[in-house]
């Protein structure tokens, strides 16, 4: 199939108007478009169409037993996609609406059960972007979206990104530039008392319990472990997740690769007190008070199905140092980098502003040695080329360096720098793309700092544990 791209700029929408009437007429005829919102871009079909939808789950390869948003434009389209909406479900609309928030209700009837993967509930939501709004209300259907990547890999944050995952599969991509978030919106569920955050994101918890007190936070079965090196007695702090499902696979079985599981409110490093997100196990309340009971409910009660897959996963094996202070991050970091690299492996480090720096030797020190090897294998290396370089090795590299070096070398060392630590929704923002990015410039694995959990901190926190599953 061609797929075509569409530019559409989202601060004249009404000149791009003819633009996007005319990839509506492809959605109205059972096809597939990819369109910007404010959170990544979605793949788009007509939701009410169980052919088109189904379309989708080719495209992208995804599980059937994950269910879709669907995308409206305006609150009367609302009933097509949910009945008996509660008030609880109709203050948080008309409070973050259109915006960057999912509400889990009870189906409407008409909605085909490829849709929901057979649920009774139905996602909705109403996104901001200019393109996309204007792209439902053209199509005159819900857009039934996931985010526009092959399943499993980091949402798209650009068009760039939705060309190398699905040209060739979808009939229309439009351009739209970069999303403003970064990481696709907040789920929550209106159908439970009290109601769950499914899925964090730039509506946080805080926010949400404003107008809905007792609401709640509760993780998929995040099975996180503590790592390899804990092991070797020098981990403190550091985690990943345990191998989990992968794509396509059901919930159950946990293997871990080594290490020991944390218990019940342990988590995500003995010493990064904190963090709130250990594990699956601790629902956390927007009120100090989360009862066990309320727990135990949610332990048993189905989650937001997608949550169970590895997601939002670079190529590379992906890795978070925590700490209590982000001199003892970025020194785990260093650690990690070395160690790794003499294992032969390409590094890439995700930095923030405050420890950016840190860095910079191990760059320079590693540098020759990935010229050389780049040099020498330029085809097979994935491309560790200078020119990806960051401004660290500027004037540190003699010209010539590559001729000097005679002994092969194990690998490079990239930095990318997500942004402030302090300012969580630039890191959000860079996320995506620095995963993507590291995987283009061939790292073999992917070194992410802890950040502070505030606000969006905590969905930036949450993908980033998403990404580590094995
Ligand atoms: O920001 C976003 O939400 C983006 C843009 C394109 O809107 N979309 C997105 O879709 O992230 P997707 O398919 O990648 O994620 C949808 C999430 C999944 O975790 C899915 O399991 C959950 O929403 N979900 C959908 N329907 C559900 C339901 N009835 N009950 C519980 N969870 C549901
Ligand atoms: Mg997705």
């Amino acid at each position: 199939m061609k797929t075509e791209i569409l530019k559409v700029d989202p601060l004249n929408i009404a000149l791009e108007r003819s633009k996007l009437r005319y990839a509506a007429d492809v959605i109205r005829g059972g096809g597939l478009v990819a369109f910007p919102t404010e959170t990544v871009y979605g793949l788009g079909a007509d939701a009410l169409n169980p052919k088109a939808v189904e379309k989708i789950f080719k495209a992208k390869g995804r599980p059937a037993d994950n269910p879709l948003i669907s995308h409206i434009a305006d609150i009367s389209s609302l009933p097509l996609i949910a009945v008996e909406v509660p008030e609880k479900a109709a203050v948080i609309m008309r409070r973050f609406w259109p915006g960057p928030l999912t509400l889990v209700l009870k189906k409407a009837p008409g909605v085909p059960g490829i849709v929901t993967a057979g649920l009774d509930t139905a996602a909705v939501r109403m996104p901001s972007h200019p393109a996309a709004l204007a792209l439902i209300e053209e199509s005159g259907t819900p857009l039934a979206a996931p985010s526009a990547n092959t399943s499993g890999k980091p949402s798209p944050t650009s068009a760039e990104h939705v060309i190398a995952d699905l040209s060739g599969k979808v009939d229309i991509i439009i351009d739209s530039g970069i999303p403003a978030i970064g990481i696709e919106s907040t789920v929550v569920d209106v159908t439970s008392d009290p109601p769950v955050i499914l899925r964090p994101g730039w509506v946080d918890i805080q926010m949400l319990a404003e107008y809905l007190p007792g609401i709640i936070y509760s993780g998929d079965r995040g099975r996180f472990c503590v790592s390899l090196q804990e092991e070797q007695g020098q981990d403190r702090g550091r985690f990943c997740v345990s191998k989990g499902t992968g794509e396509g696979g059901s919930s159950g079985h946990t293997e871990h690769h080594g290490g020991r599981c944390a218990g019940n409110g342990g988590g995500v490093g003995e010493d990064a007190s904190s963090v709130r997100m250990g594990n699956d196990l601790s629902a956390i309340s927007s009120s100090s008070s989360s009862n066990d009971e309320i727990k135990e409910k949610l332990i048993q009660s189905p989650k937001s199905p997608g949550m169970k897959y590895r997601h939002y996963a670079p190529e590379a094996l992906f890795e978070i140092a925590g700490g209590r202070d982000e001199r003892e991050i970025a020194g785990k970091i260093r650690e990690l980098c070395r160690a790794y690299f003499a294992q032969g492996m390409n590094v890439g480090i995700l930095s923030t502003v405050q420890t950016d720096s840190e860095y910079a030797d191990l760059v320079r020190k590693f540098t020759k040695r990935a010229n050389h090897r780049a040099d020498q294998k330029t085809d097979n290396m994935g491309g560790l080329k200078s020119d990806h370089r960051t401004d660290h090795t500027a004037g540190h590299v003699p010209d010539n360096i590559e001729t000097k070096i005679k002994t092969p070398a194990p690998g490079g060392v990239e930095v990318i720098c997500l942004g402030d630590r302090k300012e969580a929704a630039g890191i959000a923002a860079s996320l995506y793309y620095a995963l993507r990015e590291m995987d283009r410039r061939g790292a073999d694995v992917i070194l992410a700092e802890q950040i502070p959990e505030d606000g969006i901190g905590f969905a930036v926190m949450n993908r980033m544990m998403k990404a580590a599953v094995k």
